[in-house]
């Protein structure tokens, strides 16, 4: 077998999974192919020539730019594309799931899928289903899931700001429009945060604010993030510290409440007479479509050396080509630096304590205890969350006998706490996955003769799955049932194992482990 770039299999569904030494490296091959389109010098990109390999671009959603471009880098690139473009033709009309319509291409031994979709997640649900052999991979690009990534044109923003500023640390970055529908703005600021020194500024009406999740990406890598939302003209007093304003287009198909989008139409219009005063080396982008009725850039600036969405666009054919040409084993063979690898999932969700360490206790008690049979207590001491575990153990179904309370701890009576007994039922490891995603930071007594046998502390898992009746809060997650994508939700714990705030794997959504239920 021949020897492998580092980047050979490499899917581009999430900008988390794309790291600082991987994105330098990918920068300056996409400016050299970018150099070799445009003067044709066709040896040095259409380094596909003769290898019969296949793109599929599976487009369940309208597309411009990301469709052609992504056409035409594999054309130039010279593997041979197929595919639709709206799913009319297709056998998704006939209700054929997501994962079905990709194993067909599977099965047609192509090389690239590159799919946009109007659910969230969708992109990496592809890429976990895909099963092929790591020296024939067929890799993924997501061209757009939803309202929730566009990473491929994430990428394509940085090369541009790149171009525009010339550097990309210490950069003053303006989001403005639509930051909560908006999948483009989730996906390059992530991208700039691997560089030092980078501020974002997002301005948009209040009910269109920045997802939870991006913010938190952001701040957990130290990057400042300030929203503008309550004061009208902070944009036009912002402008002249910005390096880079990138706009948007409001996401109407996408809006729950049309009413929302009218309360926002008219907000954002970038006129020519805001670009004085702007830095020699500003730049405004666009991911485009501009919609025409309601533009958010003024039509009159087209010609204008700082208005860059149209060479932004035009960035979308070398990125794109480097992207495929990197995966598809064609190039980056001297690359030596780290490339990203899933982190591996710890599964445990609780730790043993040793039973001796307990103190008999004198004096009343609120519940009379078991003498075989399970304790649970130190449970967070809101009685939903109790009541809640009692139905998730399913006790009253199973006939089991029981009792719980709320109650005040004997040494700290201004609190308190949940605590469940059962009798005679030791938990089983789902249950006491159930128990430690409802209430991390409670404890599981088992008891046998009146004694506690074996003490464990329990704690949010680091990934939170295979669980009876969870569901994603987010109502465009792939995952969701009404969907029947049949693709079971997977939520990743984020940050200290004792808090309960977990993140959908597919969409990102934010969430308390307990609204899982
Ligand atoms: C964007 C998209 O589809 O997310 N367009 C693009 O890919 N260049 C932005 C949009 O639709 O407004």
């Amino acid at each position: 077998m021949a020897a492998h770039s580092k980047f050979f299999g490499k899917n581009w569904v999430d900008v988390s999974s794309v790291m600082r030494s991987e994105l330098d490296f990918f920068l300056q091959l996409a400016a050299s192919l970018k150099d070799a389109i445009r003067n044709r010098r066709i040896d040095d990109y259409k380094l596909a020539r003769d290898r019969d390999m296949f793109a599929a671009l599976l487009f369940y959603e309208p597309s411009t730019r990301t469709r052609f471009s992504f056409e035409i880098a594999a054309l130039r690139l010279g593997l041979r594309a197929v595919g639709f473009s709206g799913t009319e033709a297709t056998s998704v009309k006939k209700g054929e799931s997501l994962l079905d319509t990709i194993d067909m291409f599977d099965a047609y031994d192509i090389d690239a899928v590159i799919l946009r979709h109007p659910l969230d997640g969708a992109a990496k649900a592809v890429t976990e289903h895909l099963t092929r052999d790591a020296d024939r991979p067929l890799c993924c690009f997501n061209g757009g899931d939803g309202q929730n990534e566009h990473p491929t044109q994430g990428l394509l923003d940085v090369f541009t700001i790149r171009e525009c500023c010339g550097r990309l640390h210490d950069l003053e970055i303006g989001i403005a429009v639509d930051p909560k529908y908006g999948r483009t703005t989730h996906s390059f600021p992530i991208l700039l945060s691997l560089f030092p020194n980078n501020r974002f500024h997002v301005f948009s009406h209040p009910d269109l604010r920045m997802p939870k999740a991006v913010i938190q990406h952001l701040e957990g890598r130290g990057v400042e993030i300030t929203e503008h939302f309550e004061e009208p003209g902070a944009l036009r007093r912002k402008l002249p510290d910005l390096d880079f304003l990138y706009m948007t287009r409001l996401q109407r198909e996408r809006f729950e409440d049309e009413a929302e989008y009218y309360a926002a139409r008219d907000l954002f219009l970038f006129t020519p007479d805001m670009m004085e005063g702007t830095k020699p080396s500003f730049g405004v982008g666009h991911p485009l479509p501009d919609n025409k009725e309601f533009p958010t850039i003024h039509p009159s600036l087209k010609g204008h050396p700082k208005f860059w969405p149209k060479r932004q666009a035009g960035n979308g054919v070398p990125t794109r080509l480097a992207e495929m040409a990197l995966s598809l084993g064609l190039t980056g063979f001297e690359y030596d630096g780290e490339i990203y690898r899933p982190p591996s999932v710890e599964k445990l969700c609780y730790r043993d304590r040793s039973p001796g360490s307990q103190k008999e206790r004198s004096g009343p008690v609120d519940i009379r205890p078991v003498v075989d049979g399970t304790v649970i207590d130190h449970v967070e001491g809101n009685p939903y969350v109790i009541q809640k575990i009692s139905r998730l153990l399913k006790l009253c179904e199973r006939g089991d006998i029981f009792r719980m309370g709320v109650v005040e701890p004997i040494k700290r009576p201004d609190q308190r706490k949940g605590v469940m007994m059962i009798k005679d039922r030791l938990l089983a490891d789902q249950d006491l996955r159930l128990v430690a995603t409802m209430a991390p930071g409670a404890t599981i007594n088992d008891i046998r003769d009146g004694r506690v046998v074996r003490k464990r502390d329990l704690f949010l898992p680091e990934m939170i799955e295979g669980l009876p009746g969870i569901n994603c809060t987010n109502r465009r997650c792939i995952t969701r049932h009404e969907y029947h994508e049949h693709i079971p939700v997977r939520a990743a714990r984020v940050g200290p194992e004792g808090k309960n705030i977990v993140k959908c794997h597919y969409c990102n959504n934010l969430m308390q482990s307990d609204e899982l239920f």
